[in-house]
């Protein structure tokens, strides 16, 4: 009888995939998702040089791996620009990158509040910084291969009253990284776009609300673990989450409108409430 082929666990996978690339570049890994995704490529042994984007550093890591913080408000394109050019005189030259573009963050509330500001910040961060890194970063991607993972949302999959300029800056980003996808196979470099649920994460407090009871959702470690599995298997879209995963089906099957109107009434029931 044939022997049945050993099959690597997922977490033996996932630490294989990050000491596969020498280069390992991750925005907003100060909190939230990105901190757990740092915390899974420090647990994974790479000998990779990490590099995080944000305003502030994350804290608690241990010495054993090669980090590096670049202090870069993302809103700000000069900003990003010098960073990078930090970054590229730091970043080893050869062997495979990984590129995470995590930051961002959302907002609650009948259009336009919060205020104008706040959502030109916001497209600023989830959408324009995210081409603008990539760009930068885009013919050292194709000339070493890798990998592009970009963190979308659910609300990128349907038009989301109460938060219509954070939904679509998501759609924005899920449709970019699903087609730069197509683009980027021919030189080795793939596109991954993460698309998490409701997860217990600063993101609802800086978004002006409580933390989302009403919404069930995941934490970040259970999120972080689905997504870095889409990623060892290069899926260009990741939905963590099963509930997910169908809600994203039906409401990408249904017409927009009425998603809209249904959603509309869903959200104003659910019990997300803005802070006192
Ligand atoms: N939590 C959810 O329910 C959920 C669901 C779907 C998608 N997402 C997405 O997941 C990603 C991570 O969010 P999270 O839930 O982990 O929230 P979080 O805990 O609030 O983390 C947000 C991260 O983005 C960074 N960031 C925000 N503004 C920035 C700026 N101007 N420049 C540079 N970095 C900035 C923050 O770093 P600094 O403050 O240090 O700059 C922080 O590390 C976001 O793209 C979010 O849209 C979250």
């Amino acid at each position: 009888m044939a022997k049945a082929l050993p099959t690597m666990s997922r977490t033996t996978s996932i630490n294989e995939f990050f000491k596969s690339f020498s280069c390992i570049i991750i925005t907003g890994a100060s909190s939230g998702i990105g901190r757990e995704i740092l915390s899974r490529i420090e647990n994974s042994g790479t000998a990779a040089q990490v590099f995080n984007l944000s305003r502030t550093a994350p804290t608690g890591l241990t010495n054993t791996l090669k980090f590096t913080h670049l202090t870069c408000d993302l809103s700000q394109a000069t900003d990003l620009e010098k960073v990078v050019g930090e970054l590229q005189k730091l970043m080893p030259r050869e062997g495979r990158m990984l590129l995470v573009n995590n930051s961002g963050f959302g907002s609650y509330g009948e259009f336009p509040a919060p205020d104008l500001s706040h959502n030109l910040k916001m497209m600023d961060v989830n959408v324009r910084a995210v081409v603008h890194l990539t760009t930068l970063l885009w013919d050292e991607l194709k000339r070493r291969g890798g990998q592009v993972a970009t963190v979308a949302s659910l609300a990128g999959f349907q038009p989301t009253p109460l938060m219509t300029v954070y939904a679509a800056t998501k759609a924005f980003v899920l449709h970019w990284s699903v087609a730069l996808d197509a683009e980027g196979r021919a030189h080795g470099v793939r596109c991954v776009a993460i698309c998490p649920g409701p997860v217990s994460t600063n993101f609802w407090r800086a978004a002006g609300l409580k933390a989302p009871t009403g919404l069930g959702g995941q934490t970040s470690a259970e999120c972080v673990d689905e997504a870095l599995w889409g990623m060892v298997r290069s899926r260009p879209i990741v939905i963590t989450g099963w509930k997910n995963r169908l809600l994203a089906f039906w409401s990408a099957r249904l017409p927009k409108s009425w998603t809209a109107a249904v959603g509309y009434k869903v959200i104003q029931k659910l019990r997300i409430h803005p802070k006192a």
